[in-house]
């Protein structure tokens, strides 16, 4: 059956794929998106494209008029970022989801897809993370992320809302926004790579990560506004090979033919998690999730395409909103 869906965050990495793969579905897609962090070369030429910002209730009503599902992937993403920006992170994701989630409701919306993130988890003694375990975030933005995850089975109580909570983590692919400095560990090493100069690894480099590629991700999301048996939960999504920085940075080298290069370190960022990795078991029951794309394949894809790209430079902000403590990287705007 054809829908008339809307996806916030359709000009971005995720979001684009997404909106492709609800239309080669057959589904009629809106997408919304301030173009902060997505470019309108991503969006798919047969979505209805709105320029906007979510915490203009105009738009989102506009945005929501004569639509049944609404996929949530906008935010202002760059969590280690967000203990430097809280205000803006807050105003962009938390009121803008609030703004959207208004429109919804009035408009009578029938099923809500809302992207979440690992990092409402936090620090955990034990891993990997699973989706009964208690929320713990460590910086603004997955402090936002989880508020937004328990509005959501009250606005289903009261509403009757439909909605299905989905929760990605490191994912990485061709459309990464490589001019971005503050978030995608990969992206940003490749990025790095391709002007000729190493990557920066925060720490050690003996942080854990599980990488998801983005092909093995999106087509879940799409799947679960349809599936049943995901309503009302949170799932997991995402990759179970689990890999230290250190050994990202060796794979990105060689898939980008730069074995000559050697990763230099920073010191810590600010409250990063040292390990964090998921299940993605109930993924598997419920979606039938399966991660096909080994890292060393995804990152051989991506570096192909980043290639191809060229180094672009990466745009930091003019003014963080606190400079105490913030990585030197950023302060500097190192290239
Ligand atoms: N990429 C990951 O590893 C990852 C992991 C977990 C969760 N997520 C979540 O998935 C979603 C998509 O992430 P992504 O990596 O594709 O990021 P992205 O930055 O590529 O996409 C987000 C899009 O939202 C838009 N946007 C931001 N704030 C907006 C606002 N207030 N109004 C309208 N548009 C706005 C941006 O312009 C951008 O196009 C986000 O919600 C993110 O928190 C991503």
């Amino acid at each position: 059956m054809k829908h008339s869906i809307l996806v916030t965050g359709g000009a971005g990495f995720m979001g684009s794929h997404l909106v492709d793969q609800l239309i080669r579905e057959g589904h009629d897609v809106t997408v919304v998106d301030n173009l902060s962090g997505g470019s309108l070369s991503n969006v798919n030429r047969n979505a209805h494209f709105i320029r906007g910002d979510l915490q203009d209730a105009k738009v989102c009503r506009k945005a929501v008029s004569g639509v049944d599902m609404v996929y949530h992937l906008a935010a202002h993403a760059a969590e280690g970022q967000s203990i430097f920006c809280p205000v803006y992170n807050a105003k962009s994701n938390y009121i803008g989801f609030l703004q959207l989630i208004e429109a919804a409701i009035n408009s009578g919306v029938k099923m809500f897809v809302h992207t979440s993130s690992m990092s409402v988890y936090g620090r955990q003694e034990k891993m990997p993370m699973r989706e009964e375990q208690h929320y713990n975030p460590k910086d603004p933005y997955a402090v936002g992320k989880a508020a937004i995850e328990q509005i959501l089975p009250i606005y289903h109580d009261v509403f009757g809302l439909n909605y299905s909570i989905l929760i990605p983590h490191n994912v990485y692919g061709e459309r990464q926004n490589l001019q971005d400095p503050y978030r995608n560990a990969i992206a940003i090493f490749m990025n790095r790579v391709a002007a000729g100069k190493p990557p920066i690894i925060f720490g050690d480099g003996t942080q854990t990560r599980a990488f998801t590629y983005v092909r093995d991700c999106t087509p879940y999301i799409a799947k679960a506004g349809f599936a049943r048996e995901a309503f009302g939960e949170r799932i997991n999504i995402g990759s179970e090979e689990v890999v230290t920085l250190n050994e990202v940075a060796r794979i990105v080298l060689e898939e980008m033919a730069r074995t000559d290069l050697k990763p230099i370190y920073a010191p810590p960022r600010p409250s990063e998690v040292k390990h964090s990795y998921c299940s993605s078991e109930k993924a598997r029951r419920i979606l039938d999730y399966k991660t096909t794309t080994p890292l060393k394949v995804g990152i051989h894809n991506m570096a192909e395409w980043v290639k191809k790209q060229g180094p672009q430079k990466f745009r930091y902000w003019k003014n963080l909103e606190i400079t105490k403590k913030a990585p030197e990287v950023w302060t500097k705007r190192m290239q």
